[in-house]
């Protein structure tokens, strides 16, 4: 399998995402600032001129009616009597021009402008034109100016500004449509962007989870296997220990037993006192020293009390040799009977139990110790306790003692705690199945 990280796929699958949203993050800006133009630029705007349109429409149409009122001579009033309301409207009319002008919004052509403004100031001339002859009493020649020329130049206007009117509703029309456009294509590209990212997302998330399991099962595979191997490891150790020791035991120690005898027996016969004989008395205490040293090795090695008394006894055994050895005072309470425990159990709880007092020697370095032993129906539980400096808080590499414990324990399918207790030291809890009516 190659050693592919989930890395590279979660980058790939953030690099996606981050692009779509990105594009479309550009996209809407863009499309935003396009509603916005359409939107201030040309109906803001388109509608204000018309406003201002329909106010010179609406002034268009009162000069119509004054017109109307003056030719069909329906108003008792002389025809001047007309002037300030023409100067009203006037003014109003300029001013409306003027902020018209200054809207000129996009359909106006400067054809339609100067065609209206040159309406406008011809009809203004012929005006003036028309209070002379009321001024000079010509009547009728008035009345036909206003019907001919003055009429024909309002017509302009109104033409002029309806035509305008109707360039603006219809811009206006265009510019919601084209926003309405704009809607849709925003709309339409979020529901891409939305399945891009999530797409991104679904296949990111699936390959990393794929990539998870088929990491997990490998690695749970290698830990089976270590597992495996330190099992066989120990319970190799433990086969050569145990042969070793029988070794040292029955061929040396009996070689060494026989030595000592056959070198008494010459020792007996020499003269007494002689230097021959004080020699093979030297040489007799070197083998019986030797085959002491023998019979510790052996028993270091596999204590034959194991095989001989069980564990239960063994424990025993070796809490008096160790309190013996290293002056530390071994409180022992044990709970509950023991049933017997093999050789092949029990070699390992030994082993855990002298690695756990050892490290009370090593690093607790305290003048007492506590092994806490309970047998239950099917299990047995066994606490070495100090109360020392407690483990590190940080684990040192460098030390097997307490991974071997480790290892031991699950061997028996058992597990194993390294606790801190609250008052202060190390308590080693050790829990392990009972293997039922087992006899060795
Ligand atoms: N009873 C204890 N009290 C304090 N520290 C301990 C005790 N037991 C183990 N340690 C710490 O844990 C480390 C690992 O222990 P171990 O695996 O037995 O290795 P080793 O004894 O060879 O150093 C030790 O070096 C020591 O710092
Ligand atoms: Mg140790």
């Amino acid at each position: 399998m190659p050693a592919r990280t989930p890395t590279v796929i979660q980058l790939l699958g953030l690099a996606v995402t981050l692009a779509a949203v990105v594009a479309y993050s550009l996209f809407t800006l863009v499309q935003l600032d396009g509603l916005k133009r359409l939107g201030s630029d040309i109906v803001d705007r388109n509608r204000r001129d018309s406003l201002q349109l329909i106010r010179i429409q609406n002034d268009l149409s009162q000069i119509g009616l004054a017109m109307r009122d003056i030719t069909e001579g329906a108003v008792p009033y002389p025809m001047e009597s007309f002037k300030p309301e023409f100067d009203r409207i006037k003014g109003d009319l300029e001013d409306a021009l003027a902020v018209e002008a200054r809207l000129m919004p996009s359909g106006q052509t400067t054809a339609q402008r100067s065609m209206l403004q040159g309406a406008f100031t011809r009809f203004w001339n012929e005006t003036a034109q028309l209070w002379a002859l009321a001024g000079e009493g010509k009547t009728n020649d008035a009345k036909t100016l206003i019907r001919t020329r003055l009429e024909a130049e309002r017509a302009t206007m109104t033409t002029v500004i309806s035509r305008l009117l109707m360039q603006n509703n219809e811009a206006e029309a265009a510019a919601v449509q084209e926003i309405q456009l704009i809607y849709g294509k925003v709309e339409r590209n979020l529901y891409l962007f939305f399945a891009a990212v999530l797409a991104a997302i679904m296949i990111t998330g699936g390959l990393v989870i794929r990539h998870d399991r088929r990491m997990f099962a490998r690695v749970s595979h290698l830990s089976e296997q270590r597992k495996e191997l330190a099992g066989k490891v120990i319970t190799v150790q433990e086969d050569v220990f145990r042969t070793l020791a029988r070794e040292l035991h029955d061929e040396f120690g009996q070689v060494l037993t026989a030595l000592g005898m056959m070198l008494l027996r010459v020792e007996k016969k020499m003269p007494d006192p002689s230097a021959e004989r004080d020699d093979l008395r030297e040489v007799r205490e070197i083998a019986n020293q030797t085959l002491e040293r023998v019979r510790g090795m052996s028993q270091m090695l596999h204590p034959p009390v194991l095989d001989d008394y069980g564990l239960e006894k063994s424990i025993e055994w070796y809490l008096r040799q160790f309190q013996k050895q290293t002056g530390v005072h071994v409180h022992y309470e044990k709970a509950g009977v023991g049933p017997w425990i093999g050789e092949k159990v029990a070699i390992h709880v030994y082993r855990i139990l002298q690695e756990g007092l050892n490290n009370v020697v090593r690093h607790a370095k305290t003048p007492d110790a506590w092994v806490r032993v309970r047998y239950e129906q099917a299990r047995m539980e066994m606490e070495i306790e100090d109360h020392g400096p407690g483990l590190p808080a940080e684990r040192r590499t460098g030390g097997i003692g307490m991974i071997g414990m480790r290892e031991r324990a699950e061997l028996l399918g058992g597990h194993i705690e390294f606790e801190r207790p609250v008052d202060g030291g190390t308590r080693v809890k050790l829990s392990v199945p009972l293997p039922a009516g087992e006899k060795a």
